[in-house]
């Protein structure tokens, strides 16, 4: 195998090639150190006509390929298999913005851009480019558009396969198809895009894309609600609909578990309520619309101080903050979007990352609770998540003080108990995070037959080799 390195150091150079194992070993490991696995080389090409090179060669070769972003992804989808006969291609060099078209609403980046990157230039054009998750500072667009990724504003704009109106892909057998068409009605034939996206690198690589952008919000309000129930807290996301005009751009919910941890776990959080409650609301609405200043002030923050006035006196809400400054709203989503840090820092838990309709939702809720302390009556529930779209991060961590081998035993009983709840339900086992190498048995447990043999019916014809990403989504 030397001579295929020495065959990829002609095609990307030295500054693209990690062969070293100190430096590779980030790339080996996912997040959430579920994985460690081995790999050939760590390959980053700065171009697509590299990426196609080195995929050609490796085609030729028969050597498997990881596509990797920020390497962010819950999943394990982006770390490669313990064999060591994979190479992981990083795209994160590959990270020029190319053009932003202000006036066409739309903006070509290359694949390993970072999210919070995209999110600024568009800010700094007047635009929005809304897709927003925690961890946006170091996840890709290549990442973010290969899972589909989710995250807080889903309920306004969609997720990712909504912001995208065109991509450049590397092939399987090293070609380059160009779709980076900015166009919003396209009907010619079979929908390629759309195949790729949220695909986890198993069908192609994703080099370029053409994103949507949309008009720069110039108003926000943000607040911070304890709630009774999750009863309340989808009823109160109901009529927040019409309060707002249709403003209403999150609405996540969070059991006092969760606030726990971070309270315990991120240096500077503070709990922004004077008492303990079982549940809290935030929720950001943003509108287009600048608000007045001067005499007759007014905007969304006083449209939502009334809402949230009008939900206490009807009990949805026990206790409320609105933030006044951006520092506030930013201490109040840092309290959210800290869960997962948190989390982890606690030690093992399992994530269950499902959704089921809105209104189901405190239903499911109750059932979900006893069905996982019956599948582990000591387990921890963390329940929390984007309650607006249907999917709760219905995590389950560890008792106090287990490690991940004394808590591995337990995670087929209690994650099935949680699975086949969610069908049951008509719900998802994987809302926004993927298949990865996590949930490739439950996939192929709980989808059809028919779904699985199309699936698999497009993976042997986009990649009849089976070198790109095996053994992620679905097995061949
Ligand atoms: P990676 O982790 O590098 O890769 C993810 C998958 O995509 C892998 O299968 C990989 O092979 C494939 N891939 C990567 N780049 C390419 C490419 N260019 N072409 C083809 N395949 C590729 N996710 C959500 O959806 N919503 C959330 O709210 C959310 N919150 C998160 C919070 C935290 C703190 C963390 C750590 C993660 C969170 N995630 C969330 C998960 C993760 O950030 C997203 O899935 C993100 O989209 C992954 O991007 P990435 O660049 O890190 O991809
Ligand atoms: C989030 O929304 O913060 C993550 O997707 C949740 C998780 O880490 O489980
Ligand atoms: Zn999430």
């Amino acid at each position: 195998m030397t001579d295929f390195v020495d065959k990829v150091r002609g095609i990307v150079g030295d500054r693209g090639l990690i062969t070293d194992d100190a430096a590779k070993h980030p790339y080996l490991t996912d997040w959430r150190e579920n994985y460690l696995g081995s790999a050939l080389a760590v390959v980053r090409p700065a171009t697509t006509t590299e990426v196609a090179a080195v995929v050609k060669l490796c085609a030729a070769q028969k050597v498997a390929i990881v596509p990797q972003g920020g390497n962010t992804g819950m999943a394990g989808g982006g770390t490669p298999h313990e064999n060591g006969r994979e190479i992981v291609l990083s795209l994160t060099r590959m990270k020029r913005i190319l053009e932003v078209d202000a006036i066409g609403y739309s903006m070509t980046v290359e694949a390993g851009v970072v999210l919070k990157t995209i999110q600024e230039a568009a800010s700094d054009n007047d635009r929005l480019f809304p897709l927003s998750l925690a961890a946006e500072g170091s996840c890709t667009i290549g990442g973010n558009l290969s899972t589909n990724a989710g995250g807080v504003q889903v309920l306004h704009y969609g997720n990712a396969r909504q912001l995208v109106l065109g991509l450049e892909v590397v092939t399987p057998e090293g070609e380059i198809w160009n779709g980076l068409r900015a166009l919003k009605k396209d009907n010619t034939g079979y929908d390629l895009r759309d195949l790729y996206l949220g695909a986890e690198g198993t069908l192609g690589i994703i080099t370029k894309a053409v994103l949507k952008l949309w008009p720069k919000p110039k108003d926000h309000a943000t607040s911070w609600s304890a709630v009774p129930s999750p009863d309340a807290a989808v009823e109160l996301l109901s009529g927040a609909y019409a309060a707002s005009q249709d403003n209403v751009t999150s609405c996540e919910l969070m059991a006092r578990q969760g606030i726990d941890l971070v309270l315990k776990h991120i240096p500077g959080a503070v709990d922004p309520l004077a008492e303990r409650h079982d549940w809290y609301v935030l929720m950001e609405w943003s509108s287009t619309r600048a608000r007045h200043e001067g005499t007759n002030a007014g905007g969304l923050r006083e449209k939502m101080e009334a809402y949230l006035g009008e939900a206490m006196e009807k009990g949805l809400v026990l206790d409320a903050v609105l933030a006044q400054t951006e520092a506030q709203s930013q201490s109040l989503w840092a309290l959210r979007e800290n869960h997962s840090e948190a989390q982890k820092r606690e030690g093992p838990s399992i994530k269950h990352d499902i959704s089921v309709a809105v209104s189901k939702i405190p239903a499911f809720m109750t059932d979900g609770l006893a069905a996982m302390k019956k599948a582990l009556p000591d387990c921890r529930p963390v329940p929390f998540g984007h309650v607006g779209d249907g999917n709760l991060h219905f995590n389950c961590q560890a008792p106090a003080g287990w490690d991940k081998a004394r808590f591995a035993p337990h995670i087929e009983k209690i994650s099935g108990a949680i699975y086949d709840l969610v069908v049951a339900y008509g719900g998802s086992i994987s809302a926004e995070h993927g298949i990865g190498r996590i949930k490739v048995d439950e996939l192929a447990h709980y989808r059809s037959k028919v779904e699985l043999d199309t699936m698999r019916s497009l993976k042997r014809a986009l990649d009849p080799q089976n070198i790109m990403n095996p053994g992620k989504v679905i097995q061949v």
